[in-house]
């Protein structure tokens, strides 16, 4: 669990690793080329290391040098085309390999990803996108057993801009001869840094970051050494840190573009956001915030995975908000946990009330997925007395060293290992 002291004021610079969404589908992307291949400024935290098991899997020799924060993978001539390892199920990116198994091997065959319980996340757009490339998919047996039916160039529209489908045919079309162009594409930052790996590694990419990304075939397709961009959600989780205790934390070396709409949002609530050049921001947060309406979307909407550490700021704002939720059905549970904080927050459907009160109360909670879990670590930055936060394995799954990060700037705040019979007897003390 972690445990967080309330009431300190958080300053000081910090650098976010490397991001874990874009890492993904990158470590997929690798399989494109036999040879060596090497990540720098890789993070260290658990879906990626899971991801790189993954890739030995299907035949690839990896070294992580951790110091350096550095992934060495050689990727053999031939890949294993099944995979049966129960880590492919608690991972959401595990389904890039879909796209790259398809491109290098022509056939694949896995069971159904995972990742946060944040909704049903479905398959159902990858699966169209690809067909409508020529792929036969057999699911009759429970797994996902796809084909390359003779490869066709050709455009897909996607009904809904995923993330995961957009990045998962642009791995795909990497290989093939023709032109591929994806329509309604999804323009979020994992995007954009998928796009830029590719082209760097030889493919003619065009127009990502809008939504219609064409690829043409590759002319000459090489292992490069690549370093994966600053986390932007990291970066947001911090800023909203810096709102919430009146403190003054500046984020370096991560794409400002891709925050702005948090910091349009947190100039709203009354922070000094201050935008000093296109990889550095700082943000003073002021008074106590303001309430805020906030409606997620595809990006550049607001971001659901900074949903819950914005609302844990809502939460103690001056006046009402309203939160929807439109990208996942069920990404409102960690109101469940900052109610028993004392935070005053009626849930209905996808939308939440939230009526702001001065302080909130340090609790017992459970984080439920990767952001739930830094959303009650924001919370337990400003309730009254110690937050402990359970589960907490869920945040290291995406965000590394967040403890020592936050510990840094101020906080108070510890990591520690705990089992049901110790919970048990620190609760009979109390
Ligand atoms: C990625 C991110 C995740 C982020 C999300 C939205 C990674 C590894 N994960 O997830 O952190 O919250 O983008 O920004 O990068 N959908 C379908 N059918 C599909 C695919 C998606 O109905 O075939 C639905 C999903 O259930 C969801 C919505 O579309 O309701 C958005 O999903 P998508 O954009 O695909 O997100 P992911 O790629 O899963």
């Amino acid at each position: 669990m972690i445990r967080v002291q309330g009431g300190a004021r958080l300053s000081g610079i910090v650098k976010p690793s490397g991001a874990k969404n874009t890492t993904l589908p990158i470590l997929a992307g690798v399989l494109l080329k036999e040879g060596e291949w090497v990540l720098n400024n890789f993070p260290l935290v658990q879906d990626t290391l899971f991801m790189i098991t993954l890739l030995e899997e299907l035949g690839c020799k990896v070294k992580v040098k951790k110091a350096k924060h550095q992934a060495v993978i050689k990727v053999p001539t031939k890949l294993n085309i099944s995979i049966e390892n129960n880590i492919f199920s608690s991972l959401r990116g595990s389904i890039f390999l879909l796209g790259t198994l398809l491109a290098r091997e022509g056939e694949a065959i896995m069971p159904y990803p995972g990742g946060c319980n944040i909704g049903q996340r479905p398959i159902d757009l990858h699966i169209k996108g690809l067909e409508a490339l020529g792929v036969k998919f057999d699911l009759a047996s429970g797994l996902i057993h796809a084909k390359v039916d003779g490869k066709v160039a050709g455009r897909v529209y996607l009904d809904y801009p995923s993330v995961g489908a957009t990045e998962n045919l642009m791995l795909f079309a990497s290989l093939i001869p023709g032109e591929v162009t994806i329509d309604n594409a999804a323009q979020e930052p994992q995007v954009v840094d998928l796009g830029n790996f590719l082209k760097a590694s030889g493919v003619n990419i065009y127009g990502v970051g809008t939504h219609s990304i064409k690829i043409k075939g590759p002319r000459r397709f090489n292992p490069i050494m690549f370093s994966i961009p600053s986390d932007p959600l990291e970066a947001g989780t911090f800023l909203i840190a810096s709102t919430m205790t009146g403190g003054d934390i500046t984020v370096k070396d991560v794409e400002v573009k891709f925050l702005n709409p948090l910091l349009y949002k947190l100039g709203e609530v009354g922070a000094d956001v201050r935008m000093q050049n296109a990889t550095t921001v700082r943000v003073i947060g002021k008074s106590r915030p303001q309430a805020a309406n906030i409606k997620t979307l595809p990006f550049p909407g607001f971001p659901t995975d900074l949903q819950p550490q914005m609302t844990s700021l809502l939460v103690i704002a001056e006046g009402v908000s309203l939160v929807v939720e439109t990208v996942f059905e069920s990404r409102l549970q960690h109101f469940r946990e900052l109610n028993k904080m004392g935070a005053q927050v009626t849930v209905e459907g996808r939308q939440a009330i939230i009526r702001g009160v001065e302080k909130l109360q340090g609790a017992e909670v459970v984080a439920t997925d990767i952001r739930a879990g830094s959303s009650l670590i924001l919370a337990g930055l400003v309730a009254e007395g110690e937050t402990k936060i359970l589960d907490d394995f869920h945040v290291h799954r995406g965000y590394e060293n967040l403890v020592e990060k936050f510990s840094n700037l101020g906080a108070k705040i510890t990591s520690q290992i705990v089992n049901k019979e110790m919970l048990a007897n620190e609760q009979e003390k109390v």
